[in-house]
């Protein structure tokens, strides 16, 4: 199957999932075991807002690498999707990076109020693991690789993941940029969140030690290449086309690679990142061609 057919595979798997995962509430106080309408439309709202999807498709594609069982996998890879979504509405908050605009559409609390979107952004995180967990009781075969895909997530968007990370943003605010600082928050706020999916994947489908192994290094290089990349279009992005403002790093103060080492070195570090990350798939031969493809449409994204 071609790149774009099978990433369009991924994609529509993942909206399904989605939407079917969390349904539209309608009551102010719904029946036991449901939740209130204004939660659910607030959580669809930055959820179903569109998003590249990159957090799930990675661990369905590595889960067919694999040659795991898919159907085990799409829970887990709409939960990762929940709690990224749930990250970027916090981190929109005025009390984070202040932002009006995400996925093209108002951020949520320009929309439902700081209240419900910090609720919001909870209902995702919780329903996550909530749905993960369900999702390993109904694989009893394979039950220790979904608790430990469960664990490895946790972990990694945690308080000595994603959250130290988003801490570490926070606190270098109008800071000068060094390099140790500024790996040490991309390497948390993103490439954790990014590294999650491969090794949830690799736990659920039973990988080797060597290739998970190999899937980690891929997650760190693709994980801080991301990050630069977005720190670049926030200074060289169209802010339509990726439905985000920019300048908005300069603004804050943020600690960024365009901020430590200027444009073109920033460039020059990505480039390598990518190629490393790509290395990293070599033990997987022709089976990678997938994630082999997916790291180049990333590398060249816009959005
Ligand atoms: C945005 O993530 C936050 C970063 C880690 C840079 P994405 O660029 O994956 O955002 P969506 O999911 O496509 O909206
Ligand atoms: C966010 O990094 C990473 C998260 C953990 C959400 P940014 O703050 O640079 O992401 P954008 O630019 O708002 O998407
Ligand atoms: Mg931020
Ligand atoms: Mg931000
Ligand atoms: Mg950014």
């Amino acid at each position: 199957m071609e790149y774009i057919e099978q990433y369009q595979r991924y994609a529509a798997l993942i909206e399904a999932t989605l939407n079917t995962i969390l349904p539209e509430g309608k009551m102010l106080c719904p029946p036991e075991g449901e939740m209130p309408g204004k939660l659910s439309e607030a959580m669809r709202y930055s959820l179903l807002a569109g998003g590249k999807r990159v957090r799930p498709v990675l661990l369905l594609a590595v889960c067919d690498m694999l040659k795991g069982n898919i159907e085990e996998a799409l829970v887990p890879a709409a939960a990762l999707e929940m709690i990224h979504t749930y990250s970027l509405i916090h981190d929109d908050l005025p009390g984070m990076d202040n932002d009006d605009y995400r996925r093209g559409r108002l951020t949520n609390h320009k929309v439902f109020g700081e209240g419900f979107a910090i609720l919001a952004g909870d209902g995702l995180l919780n329903y996550a693991y909530e749905c993960m967990l369900s999702n390993a009781l109904r694989f009893k075969d394979h039950l220790e690789g979904h608790i430990r895909a469960a664990e490895a997530v946790a972990k990694r968007a945690g308080v000595s993941g994603m959250i130290a990370g988003q801490c570490v943003d926070l606190l270098s605010e109008h800071h000068d940029p060094d390099a140790d600082t500024l790996f040490y928050i991309h390497t948390h706020k993103t490439a954790d969140l990014l590294t999650a999916p491969l090794m949830a994947a690799s736990y659920i489908a039973g990988a080797t030690e060597q290739q998970r192994t190999a899937l980690e290094r891929f997650g760190a290089c693709v994980g801080v290449a991301f990050q630069i990349d977005d720190d670049l279009l926030d200074v060289e992005g169209n802010a339509g086309e990726m439905g985000k403002a920019t300048g908005m790093d300069a603004q804050h103060g943020k600690m960024t690679w365009p901020a430590l080492v200027g444009i073109e070195a920033a460039k020059a570090r990505s480039n390598l990142l990518w190629q490393q990350a790509k290395e990293a798939l070599d033990c997987f031969g022709e089976d990678a061609r997938f994630l082999q493809a997916f790291a180049d449409a990333l590398a060249k994204r816009k959005k």
